[in-house]
């Protein structure tokens, strides 16, 4: 099979195509024909190994390939359709449309994947492309896990830092769908998108800096690597809860003693993927209260400049790397 393949780390230009072995599905997995896949922020970092939160490097580097990688086939979230599946395997069958998550097992940038049965894959939402799906799971299913974290009620006021980028917009997208009051702070090219999304206030980062605007929120979800722990602690309401999905090491160490020691809770939680998130997703998605948002699709052969679209930060919403054959309309 084809598959965008890198055997050192490095700039974007590191990608090309190769071929590859096709990997065969064992008796509790399924392999799947890989339709289209997002390129993310993570992969970016994976293929560079720069990371804005210095402590991720080390445990990464020692799991990934001190030396060079040892997985060569990049892509984390992807949408397909199931070719074959292992003799013990009952919940998918060959012909099924499927999205998820191929956790750190990576592997969607390949014509085909193998994944066990119970990773955090689900039906395709019938109204949606492959590459409107593949732009879902690594926003839909971070974002539903810390919005879930926060317990989010009717009328509470919730920032949002970073949400234009992936995770974001799918937080603002839930925490809207709850009923809350959403205030989004990013670069300002990102205003319109956000806005379209649900956001009822927008805070570009690059002219205004949040916390010194005097505002206090309920809940403060926090994407952006080195943001102000203590400033943005500062700007909860009495029980507020602050949420961060790319802890640096001192908010780890610190986050117990805020909660510990203050009426405010603090959640630093990596987000588990899993499938049954998938299904509330997929369903939020049918009742159309979950839309993707796709800025730019590649082909294979130019992934390269795919990676490159993500690291500029000037999209507007996932860029999506289309595998094999040419996508196929959505359902109505
Ligand atoms: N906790 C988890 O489970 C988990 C899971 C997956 C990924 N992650 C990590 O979380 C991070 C975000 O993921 P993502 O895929 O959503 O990334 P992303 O798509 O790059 O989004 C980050 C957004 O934050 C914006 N931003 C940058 N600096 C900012 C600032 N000072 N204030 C406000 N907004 C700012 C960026 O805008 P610009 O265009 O201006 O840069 C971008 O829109 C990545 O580093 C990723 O590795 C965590």
């Amino acid at each position: 099979m084809k598959a965008i393949v890198y055997t050192r780390y490095g700039g974007p230009d590191v990608l090309h195509l190769a071929d590859v072995p096709t990997p065969a599905a064992g008796d509790r997995q399924i392999l799947i024909k890989v339709r289209a896949a997002e390129a993310t922020k993570s992969d970016c970092e994976l293929r560079s190994f720069r990371y804005a939160v210095r402590w991720l490097w080390l445990p990464l580097r020692i799991a990934f390939g001190i030396t060079r990688p040892r997985r060569r086939i990049l892509g984390g979230y992807f949408a397909g359709e199931v070719v074959s599946v292992g003799g013990r395997v009952t919940s998918f069958a060959p012909g099924d449309r499927v999205y998820g998550s191929a956790g750190l097992r990576l592997g969607a940038y390949g014509e085909y994947i193998v994944l066990p049965e119970d990773a955090a894959i689900a039906c395709k939402p019938r109204n949606m492309t492959f590459a409107e799906a593949a732009a879902v799971p690594l926003g839909g299913l971070n974002a539903l896990h810390f919005v879930q974290r926060a317990s989010i009620k009717p009328g509470e006021q919730v920032l949002i830092n970073g949400a234009g980028g992936s995770i974001g917009a799918h937080a603002i997208q839930l925490a809207h769908s709850m009923g809350a009051q959403v205030t989004a702070v990013d670069h300002g090219i990102k205003q319109d998108l956000v806005r379209r999304l649900g956001a009822d206030d927008f805070i570009d980062y690059t002219i205004d800096d949040v916390t010194t605007t005097g505002r206090t929120f309920d809940v403060i979800f926090d994407m952006v690597p080195g943001s102000p722990y203590r400033r943005l602690i500062g700007m909860l309401q009495p029980g507020g809860r602050y949420l961060n999905g790319n802890p640096r090491l001192s908010v780890l160490l610190r986050s117990a003693l805020t909660t510990r020691l203050t009426d405010k809770t603090v959640t630093v939680a990596f987000a588990p993927e899993t499938k049954q998130a998938l299904a509330t997703i997929t369903e939020m998605i049918e009742a159309q209260k979950i839309q993707s948002i796709v800025d730019r699709i590649y082909p294979m052969s130019q992934a390269v400049a795919a990676h490159r679209r993500v690291e500029t930060e000037q999209r507007q919403g996932a860029v999506v790397i289309t595998i094999g054959e040419p996508d196929e309309p959505a359902e109505p």
